[in-house]
């Protein structure tokens, strides 16, 4: 798992300072995939389900599991998550990260920053004992001090020799609620946050999900392992 988390934290890396206007979504997952196999990895979420792309790519109101496309240019003022998931001897490490294209509005910025912010207060709570209610709730909380709101349908997981595996993990709900954590779980937390309604629908393509208002959405996600104290985050180098 950690060696997995390893090449998604290398391809975080290898594009953060790449992510300029004028780019395409393709040109983004392109890069993603070169790296990925230039760890010995496969990209999990290509055919994943049918899924198109090697990673998804995610643009302004769209909140998750937007197909690269290379028709879609990335201008100045946009916000972009990229979510990678890395396959290496069997398993998986999923991981995401919102940025900003060239010059952003201060409440873009914003946005991207609670969301980070977010999973953080949530994994405070992540250690042996805890609910996993706990985190959400943390996750929840923070959010909406922020005046932000959580989509219901999308939510963290566990992750292991799969990308998706027991528990779901939402963004949301009561504390001290859900299955009690464990040393050696392996769990994706996924903050995913709107900046107006967390009502979200899927286009034709049959997989972006878009806010309906057509709000700024923002994504940041880590692979962790709850370790004897707390936790530890697998997607880092
Ligand atoms: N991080 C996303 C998730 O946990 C990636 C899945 S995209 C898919 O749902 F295309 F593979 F489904
Ligand atoms: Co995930």
């Amino acid at each position: 798992m950690k060696k997995a988390g390893r090449v998604v934290a290398l391809v975080f890396e290898g594009i953060k300072d790449k992510i300029v206007p004028g780019i395409s979504t393709q040109d983004i997952a392109d890069m993603c995939e070169k790296i990925i196999r230039e760890n010995g990895a496969t990209p999990t979420f290509l055919n994943y389900y049918g899924y198109p792309g090697a990673v998804c790519v995610s643009v302004n109101d769209e909140l998750v599991h937007g197909i690269p496309s290379p028709r879609r240019i990335l201008r100045d003022g946009d916000i972009v998550s990229v979510d990678v998931g890395a396959t290496l001897n069997g398993y998986v490490g999923d991981a995401c990260r919102t940025y900003p294209v060239g010059i952003c509005s201060e409440k873009a910025l914003r946005l991207i920053k609670v969301t980070e912010e977010s999973f953080f207060e949530g994994v405070k709570h992540a250690r042996p004992g805890a609910h996993l209610g706990d985190v959400s709730h943390a996750i929840q909380e923070y959010c909406e001090s922020h005046g932000y709101s959580l989509p219901r349908e999308y939510t963290g997981h566990g992750v292991g020799s799969s990308l998706h595996e027991d528990p779901y993990i939402p963004n949301y709900g009561p504390a001290g609620s859900g299955p009690v954590l464990k040393e050696g779980m392996t769990l994706a937390i996924e903050p995913m946050v709107a900046e107006g309604h967390f009502a979200v629908r899927v286009l034709k393509d049959g997989w972006t999900a878009k806010m309906k208002d057509g709000k700024l959405s923002s994504h940041y996600e880590n692979s962790i392992v709850i370790t004897k104290d707390g936790y530890e985050i697998l997607t880092k180098i």
